[in-house]
């Protein structure tokens, strides 16, 4: 196995598969801009769903990048051995272009020849037959041909080689729908005795490392039903974090070169603080714990995100709160985050020169948050205080409550019942209040994901182009000085956010929602052209600001324009999808204008 760093990796794949016809893609921004179905993005495919449902991209059919990703499903688990809150996803992708043999070719001839993982230790599971749809016999076959290249016999079947599984493990998409299909994952046995007699490779005892997953997307899900997609796409995905673990022969993504400087740094601020109280395993964790929150929070804020009490400003201000209740949990007094924030922005700036660019304003607002979250647990104390005066005992239920309520975690205020001589009664009911509470937001946060994928919806896409027609109207009455600053569309409405200082008057409402109506009436067809990235700004130039735009986009990109080309009402960068002529969306209200401070105005709209 090659001797290599983090960076190295990366380079190399991508470096691979440029050889191999692709053409490299920047990674977007952790927010999705147009789309409601996740809060940030959890995979390399998620910007790229209007392509892999048949939009061209300028790039052509052969894309790779890596793409920084955040789950939010995985902040608990954060702290475990492989996984984090937020990496780096490496990704390639066929546009109906080559398919199973091709790709699962690639992959291993990249584990196995470029990084020289040792074939006697990969592993593939297949998709093997569920719910009225086959077996995946062509990625079985290419499986046991290329095995044979490299010398061994492997079998299909429970424990060997290639192992067969069904939906739940090996079958890849939104839950919202859209292209789907089987997948096949690779995996690396780290040589680890089997945890037991059910261990497989599925298994989390990390015996197995998952280092890659591909899918072939030749479904489309829309509600319950799935049809053929028309198109064969393929959509692969590997951790960085994981394959550079198995590399560096760590068996834990916290002590890889990347990340290890920052778990040095917790671990020199603890040695500071020592608490003999806390025993070493559990210290490990929280200091997994706090890298990785802290490095995730460096991100995010990279990408526009503010702590709030709702949406990415949310999960922003949870990562940090965690990371300080962490962080008391290891007798951590002084404020730590600015120290342990330099170090992540060290070491990913290489990457994102933009963590460096920022830097001051990512440590100072994770900062805030932090002293914010100090004096909330000081107000925490006090009410444990209050409570045992009136009660003289605390229970499960309080427990919780403090900790939902104030974020005093539970082993706080045990230790300070400790120390007055009293337990906390019903202990169990922290939990069960807990489990209760998590149940109610898992909910919450499904009902995110109705939207629908990336959401090509039909609904959605006429709200696309409903803003473009809401942002050229705005530029009409207001001026120039007026751009997107942020967009965000549900299946319900539509939400502009631009710069204005004043809020506009009810006439310059009136105004404005008159033509975008006007526009709609005059039945404008959408087209667009691809221009190279210099060209389409020169293009768009006179008619809308750029900014927001430059790093975004590919070197060829896609101008959209909204009546004749000559004179179009609207001209704009964009992606698409979009509808193909106006008339398609009906009619167009302003339901809402809100001032969002530091001069952007937001107006909220629907169509009837
Ligand atoms: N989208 C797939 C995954 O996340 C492969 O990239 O596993």
């Amino acid at each position: 196995m090659k001797d290599l760093k983090y960076n190295e990796i990366r380079e190399k794949y991508l470096d691979f598969f440029k050889k191999k016809g692709h053409a490299e893609i920047p990674s977007a921004p952790l927010v999705p801009e147009n789309d409601p179905s996740v809060l940030f993005v959890n995979a390399g495919m998620f910007p790229l769903v209007p392509f892999l449902m048949g939009e061209k991209h300028p790039k052509g059919t052969r894309l790779t990048n890596s793409q920084r990703c955040v789950r939010t499903g995985d902040i608990d688990e954060a702290g475990n051995n492989f996984h984090c809150t937020s990496f780096e996803m490496l990704g390639n992708w066929s546009l109906n272009d080559y398919f199973k043999e091709e790709a699962i070719r690639y992959t291993l001839e990249f584990f196995v020849g470029e990084l020289g993982l040792d074939i006697n230790n990969i592993y593939a599971s297949v998709f093997g037959g569920e719910d009225g749809i086959p077996e995946d016999k062509v990625s079985i076959s290419t499986w046991e041909n290329l095995f044979k290249e490299y010398g061994i016999d492997a079998k299909v079947g429970e424990g060997e080689r290639i192992q067969k599984f069904g939906k739940k493990e090996n079958w890849w998409g939104l839950d919202s729908g859209g292209p789907c299909g089987p997948d096949s994952e690779i995996f690396y046995d780290t040589g680890k005795e089997p945890c037991g007699e059910n261990c497989n490779i599925n298994c989390n005892c990390g015996k197995y490392i998952e280092i890659g997953n591909n899918v072939f997307m030749e479904y489309l899900k829309e509600g319950d039903d799935l049809k053929p997609l028309g198109r064969h796409n393929v959509d692969f995905g590997g951790g960085l974090e994981r394959i550079t673990a198995v590399i560096q022969k760590v068996d834990n993504v916290y002590e890889i070169d990347i990340y290890k400087p920052i778990l040095e740094k917790i671990q020199e601020i603890t040695e500071k603080n020592i608490d003999t109280k806390v025993n070493t395993g559990d210290m490990l964790k929280s200091q997994r714990i706090i890298v990785d929150h802290i490095k995730a929070s460096t991100w995010i804020v990279m990408d526009g995100v503010v702590p709030s009490s709702n949406q990415q400003g949310y999960i922003l201000r949870r990562l940090i709160r965690r990371a300080v209740r962490h962080a008391k949990k290891l007798n951590i007094k002084q404020p730590f985050t600015k120290e342990i924030a330099e170090v992540a922005i060290d070491q990913f700036s290489p990457t994102y020169p933009e963590l460096d660019e920022k830097r001051e304003e990512i440590i100072k607002i994770i900062e805030e948050e932090e002293i914010k979250f100090n004096n909330t647990l000081e107000n925490g104390l006090k009410e444990l205080e209050n409570l045992l005066e009136q009660k003289n005992k605390i229970s499960g239920e309080d427990a919780f409550k403090l900790y939902e309520t104030y974020g005093l975690p539970l082993e706080v205020t045990e230790e300070i019942l400790a120390e007055k001589n009293i337990t906390l009664k019903e202990r169990q009911n922290f939990f069960s209040a807990q489990e209760e509470h998590q149940e109610k937001s898992r909910t919450a946060s499904k009902g995110l994901f109705k939207g629908g994928l990336a959401d090509t919806s039909e609904v959605s896409v006429r709200y696309h182009t409903a803003t473009h027609l809401l942002l050229a109207s705005l530029r009409k009455v207001l001026g120039e000085h007026v751009y997107q600053k942020g967009s965000n569309i549900t299946p319900e409405r539509l939400r502009l956010d631009f710069p204005n200082e004043s809020k506009l008057t009810s006439e310059e409402l009136k105004q404005v929602e008159d033509l975008v109506n006007s526009a709609i009436k005059q039945e404008l067809n959408v087209t667009f052209e691809e221009h190279p990235k210099e060209e389409a700004l020169k293009i768009i130039e006179k008619y809308s600001s750029t900014s927001s735009f430059e790093e975004k986009y590919p070197d060829i990109v896609k101008v959209y324009y909204i009546g004749d080309k000559e004179a179009p009402f609207s001209i704009e960068l964009c992606n698409g999808p979009h509808v193909n002529n106006t008339k398609e969306l009906g009619k167009f209200k302003i339901v809402k204008q809100e001032n969002i401070g530091a001069g952007v105005k937001r107006i909220k709209a629907i169509l009837k």
